[in-house]
């Protein structure tokens, strides 16, 4: 596995299991448990130490298959991240959410705890001192965001003690600079950049847009993948990757895929092919 690094160092895998959708969406789903489970203790029997989930996912219930997931595993060598829903942004809210978190999950910390998305309703000075709680009592190593722009980035900084080590975003071939789950603007003009000039971490959600960046022929895509002797996906993965400063988190359930995904490290895009893609048009990816 390739890494890149935290602003204190510390190194994170540049490719991390997803898991929206796995035991539901906005509910818990609890029909396939089972396969859920063992498909996530074979991610990481692949290789996969990072897993990025979310106590909204499932309503819960995904944090609680991850937790059962990794239980037996040596914890120390896994990055495990999930995420506070916007909703629970105030002080004693997003405690209880952590706790809540930590609980599902079976384990005592987070690796990396972030605000799911911005609310302006409730005070960020009040989000962010919960967030200095969190690592001040050995609950989170280290805390970021989701969905945040540069305004939302600075006024969280200015807010707590700890610098902000990460920024999940949706980026992907096939969205740059505008959202298609939530109004979120310039991932790839705006935010990116001054992630990457102030060392915090992107991590690239969605990367291969649910498997519909796959479905369509596109030439340069195509071209390339032949190049390079990958799949598609390993390419669309790998424009990720090949920049700066930027880690991501394909979800996958089946075997297959997973051992694809990971073959996107381990190699490099030339930089007039990452142009290519850079460049390349992808078509309306609808809302
Ligand atoms: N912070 C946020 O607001 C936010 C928002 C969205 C997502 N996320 C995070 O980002 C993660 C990734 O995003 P996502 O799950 O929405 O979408 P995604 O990773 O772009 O796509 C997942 C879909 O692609 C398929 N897939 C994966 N690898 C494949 C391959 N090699 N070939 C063909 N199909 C493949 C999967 O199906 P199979 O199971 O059949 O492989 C699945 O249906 C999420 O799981 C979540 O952890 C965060």
């Amino acid at each position: 596995m390739e890494y890149k690094m935290l602003y204190n160092g510390t190194k994170v895998p540049v490719i991390g299991l997803g898991t929206w959708q796995i035991g539901g969406r906005n509910e818990a789903d609890s029909s396939r448990d089972r396969e859920n489970v063992a498909a996530i203790k074979g991610a990481i029997r692949l290789g996969y130490t990072l897993i990025d989930t979310a106590e909204m996912y499932g309503a819960g219930h995904t944090e609680e298959l991850v937790g059962e997931a990794i239980t037996g595993h040596d914890r120390s060598k896994l990055f495990i991240v999930s995420k506070v829903m916007s909703r629970n942004l105030a002080y004693d809210d997003l405690l209880r959410s952590a706790k809540g978190s930590l609980d599902r999950l079976k384990t005592g910390y987070f690796d990396l705890y972030l605000i799911h998305g911005p609310n302006p309703s409730i005070p960020i000075a009040e989000t962010m001192r919960a967030m200095d709680y969190l690592v001040a009592n050995g609950l989170a190593r280290f805390i970021g965001v989701s969905n945040f722009s540069v305004a939302e980035l600075e006024e969280a900084q200015k807010h707590t003690r700890n610098p902000i080590a990460a920024n999940q975003v949706q980026y992907s071939l096939m969205v740059r600079n505008e959202s298609t789950y939530g109004p979120y603007r310039n991932m790839e003009s705006e935010t990116i950049p001054y992630c990457q000039r102030h060392s915090i971490l992107v991590m690239a959600d969605r990367p291969l847009h649910k498997g519909v960046l796959l479905q369509d022929a596109n030439p340069v895509l195509d071209e390339l993948a032949a190049k390079y002797h990958k799949t598609k996906a390993q390419v669309a993965i790998n424009w990720l990757i090949s920049k700066e400063g930027i880690i991501t988190i394909p979800m996958s359930m089946s075997e297959a895929h997973l051992r694809e995904n990971l073959g996107a490290a381990g190699w490099k895009l030339e930089k007039e092919d990452m142009q290519k893609l850079d460049n390349a048009k992808f078509s309306d990816v609808g809302r």
